[in-house]
């Protein structure tokens, strides 16, 4: 037999370390060339020693041959597993033949520290100095003596701010650690191996602490949200070969200072002044007798958990593709494609000297940076020359949205080389491809994934840019299935419903940002913010949606029983907040951002809740609690019912006559046939009327594509996938757009830039077109009966002008593959890939109609007649 077991991961990871779940899932692939492969059986052991494992024997857990078809979520049954503990494991499966495979490689997991009781290290900090207004990020230190072999050593460290850590002069782990939660419940723990890092005599730990989210600005909340400073938290365990061990914590022991970091800032950005620089800091052998003793924190009251979010990362560079001197004698670099991350810079000059870099998105006409958008963000870095050989610098917990990027006090002439953009965010690898005959297509589809790319930095953010960048939840609901094509953000997405558990109100209301940082109680919450509510419709849904996304795309029943609670809790709430369950007026934002049409509030909230409400029966059904889903789903009538008698008139119009509410009723199930027929017509004749173009905002624009191909209007879809007059997606890419606007009219050709207190040109929540292109143009599309693509509908539905498209998408099972083509003759042409020990239902568009099921193999159908 030639099926083979590969990649084995653990909670979604290839060999993860630090985990704190007591019942991790395993996942594997079954990797086969033949068609119609099946997993009949499978057979997991797990040992305390990779030796034990590789001799077969499986002191840990031995699941024996189970009968099962099941190769992901497969939950772990054996003995508890022990604080810090290794555990390696393999698999093999049985097929449909009943031939078993060979055993997988050995994969392995490793436990965290499990108990408060076993954090033996304290938080130490530095204390703040008197009259800086931004303090100058402290810099941490620590030697020891390793004795012994080691044989393993992992660090488990945290921060209620952001570190850098370095093991002996090298910087490792990832950016922005430990990311962003409700730090008054949580913080999460990330473990790195540091084995190979250390040696026998001298070692040192070094730690740069930046504000971050804790104790720094953020978004418009103004600093110190959660803190006054940054608290670090580290314990390092070694094991030794002899079997002995040791912890290194932090403590009063270690010592700290002020170096060249004068501030770092998410918002406000960096100074560094490299003549403060401590050379050799990091490492052994640095006197640092003048260096303080830390600050100890006692207590902190919030849980330590095990790092659910996937590590944020510099995953791309970027050469800029121009540079242009200005009359002022700066020079604008033009990064080609906007960005976030920030600016790697070299320079040689004199000792003191100092260079600016500026970020903005986008030029005014004259030239120059527009940064008016950024509100009180300030995209620069300062660095100041210490004045030897060839400097470099980048700078160190602040993050810049842009594409431009102006060099000011340049000494010398610089040219392309002299900078680098780094493109940073939580690593979420790539799971989405897609391409198409239409240039444009597939710059929009590009503008899709740097948007994604841009702000999804530990929470999903709106934008990168302005001095925002919160978690906004509307536009993470709207925009998460088309994310979750793009990248797995399986884990990312788990970590972020956290983030909205921890922030539900008592009274079940979910909160239009997660994490809110205190916005509830904030101090401007009843002056200049006081229009915003912990509860909008549309946002707090996500709590629902999410979730379920997540199942769709992943078949994660794990988060849906996790947080089942918290979902009640929000109907609930949203069923409380009714007159005869219609919400008035619980949508504060309405349809955000839509132009020329106005939703009503109570149309919009009253439809959402009903979505909510249908999800949650559908949940409470994959659950197993019958009563409760047979409760929702009527729940989920009434609202239907109400919703038709408040809002849908005789001749099926419905209240606010916008392309939002048809949609919205129509992919709800609010409507009766007639009334669907009817909202249909009253849809395609709004756009029409319009000249073929959209009107909806973020709520409503998700589901119009989608709303216009089930309900026979395919080709409607297409004019507004196409249309390049305003408003539209190929508006902005006309006028040069490499990611997506925030507004239709972030910039006119009548009327220039939109105003600048709210323009962000990388929003990325009118993308979620990329869910329409995936699951309607390519075909892709889960069943919520065999989630996570056990079974895939393959249903291309090609229109437009669009002669091929080639689309992938990287399942938990493997690469499910579509591509099709028209030929000169319009004959339509397929070849898809189905993974082994996944089903798909291939139903071929044209007159003919024909539906193929299909095991997993490579499958081609040629010449399906189009024609009528
Ligand atoms: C954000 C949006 C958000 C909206 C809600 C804006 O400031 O940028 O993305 O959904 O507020 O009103």
């Amino acid at each position: 037999m030639t099926t083979r077991v590969g990649l084995c991961k653990t909670e979604y990871m290839l060999n993860p370390i630090g985990l704190d779940v007591r019942k991790p899932r395993l996942f594997w692939q079954l990797q086969a060339d033949s068609q119609g492969v099946v997993q009949s059986a499978y057979h997991i052991m797990v040992a305390s020693t990779r030796e034990k494992l590789e001799s077969d024997q499986a002191d840990v857990w031995d699941s024996g041959k189970v009968s099962s078809n099941a190769s992901t979520h497969v939950q772990y049954e054996g003995q508890p597993l022990q604080s810090e503990g290794a555990y390696y494991w393999k698999v093999r499966v049985w097929d449909g033949a009943g031939a078993v495979t060979a055993w997988s490689e050995t994969a392995f997991w490793m436990m965290g520290i499990l108990s408060r009781g076993e954090w033996k290290a304290q938080w130490i900090g530095r204390k703040s100095e008197q009259g800086a207004l931004m303090q100058p990020s402290p810099f941490f230190r620590k030697s020891f003596e390793v004795k012994k072999k080691v044989k393993r050593a992992i660090a488990y460290a945290t921060a209620l701010g952001v570190y850098d850590l370095y093991v002996n002069g090298e910087r490792i782990g990832d950016r922005f650690a430990p990311g962003w939660t409700d730090y008054n419940t949580r913080v999460q723990v990330q473990a790195v191996d540091v084995t190979d890092k250390l040696k026998t005599g001298d070692n040192t730990l070094g730690v740069i602490l930046g504000d971050g989210w804790y104790a720094g600005t953020v978004g418009f909340l103004g600093d110190k949200v959660y803190g006054e400073r940054p608290f670090f938290l580290m314990q390092v365990s070694l094991d030794y070969e002899d079997g002995t061990k040791e912890r290194v914590i932090t403590d009063r022991s270690w010592t700290t200072t002020r170096g060249p970091i004068q501030y770092s800032d998410m918002i406000k950005g960096e100074a560094y002044d490299a003549r403060e620089e401590l050379t050799g800091w990091n490492k052994p052998g640095y006197a640092d007798s003048a260096w303080e003793a830390p600050d100890v924190r006692s207590g902190y009251n919030g849980l330590l958990v095990a790092a659910i979010e996937p590590p944020i990362r510099i995953t791309k560079t970027m050469k800029p593709i121009s540079m242009k001197k200005t009359a002022a004698g700066t020079y604008i670099y033009d990064m080609g494609q906007n960005m976030v991350g920030w600016t790697a810079v070299n320079v040689q000059g004199e000792r003191g000297t100092m260079i600016t870099l500026s970020h903005a998105e986008i030029l005014n006409p004259d030239g120059t940076l527009y940064v008016d958008n950024l509100r009180e963000a300030c995209q620069q870095d300062h660095y100041i020359l210490k004045g030897e050989e060839l400097e470099s610098y980048e700078p160190h917990f602040t993050f810049h949205g842009f594409r431009y990027v102006e060099l000011i006090g340049y000494p010398g002439e610089p040219d392309l080389d002299t900078i680098t953009g780094k493109v940073v965010h939580s690593d979420t690898p790539v799971t989405g491809k897609l391409e198409t005959s239409d240039a444009m297509v597939n710059q929009l589809y590009s503008n899709i994934t740097w948007g994604q790319r841009g702000n999804f930095l530990s929470v999903p953010t709106d934008c990168p840019q302005r001095d925002e960048r919160l978690g906004w939840t509307g536009d993470a609901q709207i925009f998460a299935r088309t994310a979750a094509y793009n990248m797995d953000v399986s884990r990312f997405f788990s970590k972020y419903v956290w983030d909205m558990v921890d922030c539900q109100q008592p009274s079940g209301a979910f909160t239009d940002v997660a994490p809110d940082a205190g916005w509830i109680r904030h101090k401007n919450w009843n002056t200049r913010l006081n229009w915003f509510a912990p509860d909008n419709s549309g946002w707090g849904d996500a709590g629902v949606i999410i979730p379920w996304t997540i199942y769709l795309m992943y078949g994660d029943v794990r988060v849906l029983e996790t947080h089942y609670e918290a979902m009640v809790k929000w109907v609930h709430y949203l069923k409380n907040t009714t007159d005869e369950l219609v919400r008035p007026g619980y949508a504060n934002y309405a349809d955000w951002l839509s132009i020329g049409a106005d939703t009503p509030n109570e149309v919009l909230a009253t439809a959402y809740f009903a979505y909510s409400t249908k999800l949650l029966a559908q949940i409470a059904d994959v659950l197993g609690r019958v009563d409760e889903a047979a409760h929702y789903q009527a729940l989920f009538g009434d609202i239907a019912a109400a919703f038709r008698k408040a809002f849908v008139a005789e001749d099926g119009r419905i209240h606010g006559d916008t392309q939002t509410v048809y949609v919205l009723a129509l992919q709800f199930g609010l409507l009766t046939e007639e009334q669907s027929r009817q909202a249909r017509e009253r849809l395609v004749a709004d756009i029409q009327g319009r000249g073929d173009r959209l009107s909806t905002g973020f709520l409503g624009v998700g589901y119009l594509l989608p709303a216009l191909t089930d309900n026979g209007s395919l080709d409607v879809a297409y004019k507004l996938l196409t249309q390049e007059a305003f408003p539209s997606w190929m508006y902005s890419i006309k006028h040069g757009a490499t990611t997506i606007w925030e507004r239709w009219d972030g910039w006119t050709e009548e009327q220039g830039f939109q105003t600048p207190s709210m323009n962000s040109f990388n929003h990325y929540s009118l993308g979620s077109v990329g869910e329409w292109m995936f699951r309607y143009m390519a075909g892709i599309e889960a069943d919520p009966a065999a989630p996570g693509f056990q079974h895939v509908i393959i249903r291309p539905k090609p229109g437009g002008n669009l002669n091929w498209v080639k689309a992938s998408y990287e399942s938990l099972y493997g690469c499910i593959t579509v591509e099709w083509r028209l030929s000169e003759e319009g004959d339509f042409h397929l070849q898809v890939d189905v993974p082994a020990n996944t089903t798909a239902t291939i139903q071929l568009p044209g007159p003919a109609a024909s539906e193929h099921k299909v095991g997993s193999g490579s499958y081609v159908f040629e010449s399906v007649s189009m024609l009528n």
